[in-house]
């Protein structure tokens, strides 16, 4: 009798430690996937891409949920609640970075810095982009991927086409100092504000203008609220998609690189809709009626180069001259061609 109580005592205990080991065998991986930015963006959408590849590579053992909006965490917060390991994943733009102390990354901040795409691709798909990407990692930071957006038009609700239009007019950036440099060179004042904030600090008067590609300008709704946007491609947005290092790095192998394969793919992915998207955002601005748009012409382009150029040597401290000289021969490149 006392045997068997001790039997079914022993087979319940076991039971229950294999139903756990069951469970826990099942239970998913769970990467969350935090960013500020609507779906309907390039980043919105790359991130969606990212999680279907990654959740069918892994066969389902990793699971993405995919925090848009701010939902989770606002840009101030995003950084910090990665470190913590709060969220496992983000795709903060590259003009984020420097409170992070990681300067280097706004290098693609600087003003007309990229003459094209196929120059920006060249840094980031190369050798700087690889040697940018390892700083974080003293940050406690993996960087996977650099995803691509777009360049920067300028709104306001007066007409900007020569750089003395923006004398005295509060623009809001992202927390850049090649940003801040940027906006005093043209003489404006510029407010460092986080996404979620721009919307109510155009409609209350805190700032008068704001830079972003298209897509976020659309998806945000600021054409509702800025009557001009200039089309001026006077610098660049993109993003670096980054990791919790210690949370990476205890991945099973295998798991991990099917995640890298379908990063690979999402990027590609990230940077053949990108032009599309900002097109497409464009045409919407213009359907509206709500916002004048204004292309500068090559000569309105080149006065509004010269105003902002002084930037480059002004930050060359912060950002290191041997970068800003790799930076500058890619375009050498493209341009000897
Ligand atoms: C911004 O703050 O304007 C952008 O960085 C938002 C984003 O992530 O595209």
């Amino acid at each position: 009798m006392k045997l068997a109580a001790w039997f079914l005592a022993f087979a319940a205990t076991l039971a229950s430690h294999c139903a756990y080991a069951q469970a826990s065998a099942q239970a998913p991986i769970v990467i969350k996937f935090s960013h500020v930015v609507a779906s309907d963006t390039p980043k919105g959408k790359a991130a969606e891409r990212f999680k279907q590849l990654a959740e069918k590579a892994t066969g389902g053992r990793v699971r993405i949920d995919v925090y848009p909006n701010n939902q989770l965490y606002k840009d101030k917060e995003e950084l910090e609640a990665l470190q913590l390991g709060a969220v496992q994943m983000l795709a903060p733009s590259l003009a984020k970075f420097g409170p992070l102390g990681v300067r280097e990354f706004e290098v693609f901040d600087l003003p007309y810095i990229f003459p094209t795409k196929e120059v920006l691709y060249r840094v980031t798909e190369g050798p700087v982009g690889q040697r940018l990407l390892k700083k974080l990692e003293t940050k406690g930071i993996t960087g996977l991927a650099f995803w691509d957006n777009g360049f920067k038009v300028m709104s306001s609700n007066k007409p900007l086409r020569t750089p003395a239009d923006f004398k005295g007019l509060k623009m809001r950036i992202q927390p850049s100092k090649v940003l801040d440099a940027q906006m005093r060179a043209l003489g404006a004042s510029p407010q460092a504000l986080s996404f979620n904030e721009v919307y109510q600090a155009l409609q209350s008067g805190v700032v008068d203008g704001t830079e972003n590609p298209p897509s976020n300008f659309y998806t945000q709704r600021m054409h509702e609220l800025q009557r001009h946007l200039t089309v001026s491609n006077h610098g660049y947005l993109g993003y670096a998609v980054i990791v919790n290092k210690k949370f990476w790095d205890g991945l099973p192998s295998g798991i991990r690189s099917a995640l890298e394969g379908a990063m690979k793919e999402a990027t590609k992915y990230a940077n053949a809709i990108a032009q599309k998207e900002n097109e497409e955002a464009m045409e919407a601005i213009r359907k509206s009626g709500k916002t004048t748009i204004y292309v500068l012409s090559d000569r309105e382009r080149e006065e509004w180069r010269r105003a902002m150029l002084s930037v480059h040597k002004e930050m060359e401290p912060r950002i290191g001259k041997d970068l800003l000289a790799e930076v500058y021969h890619e375009a050498a490149i493209y341009a000897a061609r």
